[in-house]
């Protein structure tokens, strides 16, 4: 056995191994997490090297200064991937926060040149350094809070031209990020005021953009906000047809307040994942089993915008994979990380504990295209590790906000 440079023993270990395949868990399995008791993992160079039970650690050889922790009956398990965040904004919205309480809707906000716009304008006036201290700040919280690889996107920047500022900007977060960042060109968000007559020539534009990302390898896949009165499935085929071709991966904010097809749209397209849906109708539910697509659950916007939020049993029972993310924005979910994002998981979608849990680590991993490089703590994958303050898992549902996260390790590396 290598030598290892860090070595945690003593847990309560749930390492999300995969099952049978390099699959995703769906159905019965959605929830199945696996315990070893007195468990240990052992790292070298950032990546797993062992894990396996009580006395065993003993023979794994340690190098010279290796981190050594009895971590005395508490869970060592994966570290948090969160699929979905658009952390690349300035500014608040506190007056439509405000404002949803008496009534106001959402899309109807967005329409009058508000929502999503305001954090355009908001974005646009803030310099490259004001944004990157602003990015580099929320990538450490959501560190702190257990993230180990976490998805960003750009959006707020509507015209092709400011997306590309915002993704060279993500790129430099990415190079500094004590974490794994994956990040995505968020291209049709919605329709930027200069094109207000005429949305084809914005996605024409948007898609001529692609190359200039793929020339630069600022993103790993292409998104848009799929539904009524934003972008239709017709308007965004030519989009995602081109970023495929590029070799990029889709994902799309799919039936999020009303169903527009688009669930039943990502599983044609193999979509990397389908996000919210909390809209999906029963034809897109057995496409996106059928495709296996993964659904992101995002209750966060459910939560703070008020809407019904989706209902994980409709996903589990068809066998669909489920991951669940924070969506941080500032407009729909202005949640911090990903134990919030479980929590709720629970109380509002009705996920178990446990498939929270699977939803939050290796089944996030796989709607990131990242299933067989972390989300488990199996040898050859990346070292990221939690440690948290308890010897029950479900605790991260169960006490909402308490604060859980011991210990985080990216690629070995102590990062809080
Ligand atoms: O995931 N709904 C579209 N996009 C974001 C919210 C963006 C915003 O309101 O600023 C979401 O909910
Ligand atoms: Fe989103």
């Amino acid at each position: 056995m290598t030598a290892a440079d860090l070595i945690l023993h003593g847990a309560r270990l749930l390492t999300l191994e995969p099952l049978k395949d390099e699959r995703p868990r769906v159905g019965p399995a959605a929830g199945d997490v696996r315990a070893v008791m007195d468990g240990f993992v052992a790292v070298r160079d950032g990546a797993i090297v062992a894990t396996g039970h009580g006395s065993a650690h003993e023979t794994v050889e340690r190098v010279d200064g290796a981190i050594d922790i009895d971590v005395e009956g508490r869970v060592v398990m994966p570290g948090f991937v969160d699929p979905h965040t658009h952390l690349c904004y300035a500014g608040e919205r506190w007056e439509e926060f405000a404002s949803r309480r008496s009534g106001a809707d959402y899309l109807a906000v967005l329409a009058a040149g508000g929502g999503i716009h305001a954090t355009v304008r908001a974005t646009r006036d803030a310099t490259d350094d004001q944004l990157l201290t602003l990015l580099m700040r929320r990538i450490g919280d959501a560190a702190e809070l257990g993230t180990t690889t976490i998805e960003v996107k750009s959006g707020y920047g509507l015209e092709p031209g400011e997306e590309l500022r915002q993704l060279r900007l993500l790129a430099r977060a990415k190079a500094d990020a004590p974490i794994d960042v994956a990040v995505t060109y968020l291209a049709a968000h919605a329709l930027p005021t200069p094109y207000t007559d005429d949305r084809k020539r914005f996605i024409r534009e948007a898609t001529k953009a692609v190359a200039t990302v793929v020339e630069e390898s600022l993103a790993e896949a292409v998104d848009a906000f799929v539904e009524k009165g934003v972008f239709d499935v017709e308007d965004v085929r030519p989009l995602f047809t081109a970023a495929k071709k590029a070799g990029l991966a889709v994902t799309m904010h799919a039936d999020q307040l009303n169903d527009v097809g688009a669930s039943v749209f990502a599983a044609r397209t193999h979509a990397r994942s389908a996000d919210h849906v909390a809209h999906a109708s029963a034809e897109g539910i057995r496409a996106l089993a059928r495709a296996e697509v993964p659904a992101v659950l995002l209750p966060g916007s459910a939560f703070f915008v008020g809407y019904p939020p989706p209902d994980a049993r409709r996903f589990i029972s068809a066998r669909v994979p489920v991951a669940l993310a924070s969506d941080h924005n500032p407009g729909t979910s202005p949640l911090e990380g990903m134990p919030t994002a479980i929590a709720l998981g629970v109380t509002l979608c009705g996920l178990t504990p446990h498939e929270a849990i699977v939803a939050a680590t290796i089944n996030a991993a796989h709607a990131l295209g990242r299933g067989s490089r972390v989300g488990a703590l199996v040898p050859g994958r990346r070292a990221d590790i939690v440690v948290l303050d308890t010897d029950d898992e479900r605790e991260l549902a169960y006490r909402m906000g308490a604060p859980l996260i011991a210990e985080v390790y990216s690629s070995g590396r102590r990062v809080a």
